[in-house]
């Protein structure tokens, strides 16, 4: 039974849908950690924890009481850290810390970790990134669901080109074309756009739904449920 839940990113696009999900269940008591207090709106069952991720010696005591899962949606952009060494401490660095500490003081726990499509090729600065901390999830003994989203779909305030261009000018393209004409092609799910609210529920459902020391991987079809039947926006 999952009651205690820590969750890593939740101010984000795929973390905010995470959070929304959980405020639904009144059983469980969640706690985000943030870096600005007030980042969140208010659930009765979520605290925020104002965290500093910079700080190696904050992770064990972020994890000091009760914690059957953790959830990882952290993640910038190398623009937005402005170095590379800047990016891989968010996209790499935090996550592994996380793992970490959960591994050592909850090794019965879970872990759902959002990462990226192309991550098991694993090469370059972000993709390699990827790599790393899904080894490590996987390595660590952790029952855990690992998602590999392809572009996200959201209301994000902040401008990205790619994902503005990616969600005018490609989806609705990709997504009625696979809809039409290749319902079920593994292929073209896997790198078709997915909508954070999509992958926060696949993320959550499966994630749930573990046995203990169980690892999946979902990616593609397994994020964009009923390609067929859902022809509007999800
Ligand atoms: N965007 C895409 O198209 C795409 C595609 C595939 C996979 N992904 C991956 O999916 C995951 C979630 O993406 P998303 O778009 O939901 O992320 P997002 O909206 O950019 O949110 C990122 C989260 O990371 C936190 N964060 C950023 N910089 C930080 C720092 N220096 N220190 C501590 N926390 C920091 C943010 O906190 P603040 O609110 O405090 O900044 C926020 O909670 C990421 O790992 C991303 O790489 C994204």
């Amino acid at each position: 039974m999952i009651r205690q839940v820590v969750v890593a990113g939740g101010t984000g696009e795929v973390g905010k849908q995470l959070l929304a999900l959980l405020a639904n269940r009144p059983e469980v008591s969640v706690r985000a950690l943030v870096r600005r207090p007030g980042a969140l709106p208010s659930a009765p069952n979520l605290e925020e924890i104002l965290f500093e991720y910079e700080d190696v010696t904050a992770y064990g005591p972020a994890f000091a009481g009760p914690c059957d899962l953790l959830l990882i949606a952290l993640g910038t952009t190398r623009a937005k850290a402005g170095s590379d060494e800047a990016f891989l401490r968010v996209d790499r660095d935090y996550p592994l810390r996380l793992i970490s500490a959960m591994a050592t003081l909850h090794p019965e726990g879970r872990v759902g970790l959002v990462s990226s499509v192309g991550a098991d090729g694993g090469r370059g600065l972000y993709l390699g990134a990827k790599a790393e901390v899904e080894a490590e999830v996987q390595a660590s003994g952790l029952a855990h669901v690992i998602v590999r989203p392809s572009m996200l779909r959201s209301k994000r305030d902040e401008f990205r080109l790619m994902e503005l261009a990616s969600d005018l000018l490609l989806a609705p393209g990709i997504l009625a074309l696979g809809r039409g004409l290749l319902p079920r092609s593994r292929g073209w799910w896997r790198w078709a756009p997915v909508h954070v609210r999509e992958v926060a529920l696949a993320l959550l459902t499966s994630v749930l739904d573990l046995k203990p020391g169980e690892g999946r991987i979902l990616e593609g079809l397994d994020l964009h449920p009923g390609p067929i039947a859902s022809w509007g926006k999800p």
